[in-house]
């Protein structure tokens, strides 16, 4: 049977609440009253075929790419879809980090293609290995899928070690997929996207996560323009034409990005420092600290990861995401970025849990 479904998603939509919800991984929403717009300005029907043109400029400006590279999309979620299954065909291998945000496997699994893993070992700082990636890359790859910033981890992987990684794509004609929706929570030096690294680079990205704006499933892609291409034709067989409604409010967010950034930074920053002093207190978890991203994948040293969480979430009204979900039961991710509050209570609830586990 073909795959159909994500365990993790599913649990995203129906389980994942609670009165501490540290199980997001966006910031706090953003709201429209405070997004400078005229509302008389907004219109339901437009021309949108293929993208609506002032919304694909705002993007290819975002990044400074040509409007012809830009390909609207829902969400990241669909950008990832769309990208693998316009470069894959069934029985071809795609390289998928370990741990990985499980839709990507979801969605690698739907299109049944042969997946190959390579680790991002924590002793090493979660960080890629180019020298194991190489290893697993062979004549019958045709993607390498990474996130960068890592989800769940956060942690960043540097240019140079991207570069590297096209070299072993290109040498067997194979292309290098980044999603970057978390890349500009890193809010000094922000990288520039991978795109520009060379032709074998997809990029996918959103407005969902960094931006508070989750609602107007603004993502897309950006890809070479015949590769774009092909990518709007198939979209054709999935959503036809996106929401104009969305696009114009999409085209306003991208005038205020930065204000958008930085209301979300404020929280994030006080978020990092209050997780930073709780897991210097804590030796029953073990964690990367990272500078930037809006999640931390800690380890809980002694003991099982599911009986915790499960307790955790009854007796002390907590949510976390379970590390099962990224293949390693013993973590679970945290959310910053949503309320300073929530957080730290909900950080306060997790030390309870830990002593009285
Ligand atoms: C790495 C990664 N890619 C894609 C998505 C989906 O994002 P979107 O809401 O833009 O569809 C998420 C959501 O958590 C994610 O973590």
């Amino acid at each position: 049977m073909r795959h159909k479904y994500s365990d993790y998603m599913h649990w995203s939509k129906t389980y994942s609440r609670a009165q501490f919800n540290l199980a997001t991984s966006g910031v706090a929403h953003f709201p429209l009253c405070e997004l400078p717009i005229d509302l008389k300005e907004l219109e339901i029907n437009g021309e949108d075929s293929y993208g609506y043109a002032p919304l694909q400029q705002a993007i290819a400006a975002h990044h400074g790419v040509d409007p012809d590279c830009v390909v609207e999309a829902a969400g990241t979620s669909m950008a990832n879809h769309l990208a693998m299954a316009a470069i894959v065909e069934s029985s071809d291998e795609v390289l998928i980090e370990r741990p990985a945000y499980g839709p990507i496997l979801d969605v690698a699994r739907y299109l049944e293609v042969e997946v190959r893993r390579f680790e991002r070992a924590v002793e090493n700082g979660w960080a890629i290995d180019p020298a194991d990636l190489r290893r697993c890359v062979t004549s019958k790859t045709r993607l390498i899928v990474i996130t960068n910033l890592h989800n769940p981890t956060s942690v960043l992987t540097p240019e140079t070690i991207l570069l590297e990684i096209g070299d072993f794509a290109r040498s067997v004609g194979a292309r290098v997929l980044v999603d970057e929706v978390y890349l500009d929570a890193v809010y000094e030096g922000t990288p520039r996207t991978s795109f520009h690294l060379g032709p074998e680079f997809i990029v996918t990205s959103s407005l969902t996560k960094v931006y508070g704006v989750s609602g107007l499933r603004c993502g897309w892609i950006l890809a070479e323009p015949d590769l774009a291409w092909k990518m709007r034709r198939l979209n054709d067989l999935y959503s036809a034409t996106p929401v104009f409604a969305g696009e114009l409010l999409s085209v306003a967010a991208f005038k205020h990005l930065d204000v958008l950034r930085e209301k979300a930074r404020r929280i994030v920053d006080a978020d990092r420092k209050l997780l930073r002093e709780f897991l210097k207190q804590q030796s029953a978890l073990s964690a990367v600290e990272t500078e930037w991203g809006t999640t931390s994948f800690p380890r809980l040293v002694n003991g099982n990861g599911d009986a915790f969480l499960a307790r955790l979430r009854t007796e002390f009204e907590t949510s976390v995401v379970p590390g099962r979900f990224f293949e390693m039961p013993n973590h679970f991710r945290i959310g910053m970025g949503v309320n300073r509050e929530m957080f730290g209570e909900g950080l306060n609830r997790i030390s309870r849990a830990l002593i009285h586990g």
